[in-house]
């Protein structure tokens, strides 16, 4: 049987279990926050007030740290992209006619995940210290040219790669969180917190999945999580530019600007790859064939290997000025 026939097999013979992630791992939404939860009520007289108020605190934080959380926002607007990405991938079909787990386990996490960009967004807006309009030319760039995150249509790779990227935004929304908290900014700190919340029940879905399938196919789903690292995981904001750039301009700078800040950095990335072999269990799969066997291996001589190659790497240091945020003075 071809490699994508047994996928779509797989696909299917866990899809009667969605249904019981979707319940464990997401929120129905009458339950869940909304956006409007964390700011000022447009229709209150206290608007005015609170408006004032996050400004006045948004004054409290630095260069880095505004990039930092306009390209977190961007990544989250971009949302189309990756629903898009999610609905083409093998055995997550919206087409068959009859109601298929997948495809509604993509809407339902696509809904929970709406509420990120929306809510950053309405909090940059009032913060008064971001160019907007520079920032919806870059959003609208980003939905525009898209991703390739190396995965192909093929869940399993699919599927390790949004486990990996979860955690990551869990990391990153949640350090963002703790500084604006340190600096005074409590809104922007429960809101950062709330997001990185959903993002650690969403790692924990996707890990589930992989856990699920390797259960089934030990060897297919090992080969693929040891080629999505063999790639490297490219962050979904990989072809992030600003107005009058070329493609992908922008992502390194950011990139730089998160690592100096401490929100995201080589170490965390070598953490994440170390929890996912603890997890899965990579170390004590049996029963592999001959190439998944090495992929075993690999993966877990990987940390390691990453952590020298980590050791000796620099990033940027000079802070970029880009055009989402006006240089004023605070650093
Ligand atoms: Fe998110
Ligand atoms: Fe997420």
């Amino acid at each position: 049987m071809s490699l994508k026939n047994i996928r779509l097999e797989v696909m299917q013979a866990i899809e009667p279990k969605v249904k019981g992630f979707m319940d464990s791992f997401l929120v129905p939404i009458e339950e869940i926050w909304q956006p409007s939860d964390f700011l000022p009520d447009s229709q209150s007289d206290k608007f005015f007030t609170e408006t004032e108020q996050i400004r006045e605190e948004a004054k409290e934080l630095g260069y880095d740290f505004w990039v930092t959380l306009v390209a977190d926002t961007i990544t989250e607007e971009a949302l189309p992209t990756y629903e898009s990405w999610l609905m083409d991938v093998e055995g997550i079909d919206q087409h068959n006619g009859k109601e298929n787990g997948w495809s509604k386990w993509v809407r339902a996490w696509t809904a929970e995940e709406n509420r990120h960009g929306d809510v950053l967004n309405k909090y940059l807006y009032l913060s008064g210290r971001v160019n907007m309009r520079e920032i919806e030319i870059t959003t609208q760039h980003l939905i525009a040219d898209g991703f390739d995150i190396g995965t192909d249509r093929d869940p399993y790779k699919n599927f390790v790669y949004t486990t990996f990227q979860e955690l990551a935004t869990n990391i990153s929304h949640k350090r963002v969180g703790k500084m604006a908290k340190q600096k005074g900014n409590a809104v922007l700190g429960k809101m950062c917190n709330i997001i990185a919340g959903d993002e650690m029940r969403h790692h924990l879905a996707y890990r589930e999945f992989v856990k699920t399938i390797l259960g089934q196919d030990p060897s297919g789903m090992v080969n693929a999580f040891a080629d999505m690292m063999k790639k490297k995981i490219v962050m979904p904001a990989h072809f992030l530019r600003e107005s009058g750039d070329s493609i992908g301009a922008a992502f390194e700078l950011f990139s730089n600007c998160a690592q100096r800040l401490g929100v995201y950095t080589a170490q965390d990335y070598i953490e994440i790859l170390k929890k996912l072999n603890d997890y899965w269990e990579v170390g004590n799969l049996r029963g592999l064939s001959d190439q998944a066997e090495k992929a075993r291996d690999y993966l877990m001589k990987l940390p390691d290997r990453l952590q020298r190659i980590s050791e000796r790497m620099q990033f940027g240091q000079d802070q970029y000025k880009f055009k989402w945020v006006e240089a004023n003075g605070t650093l």
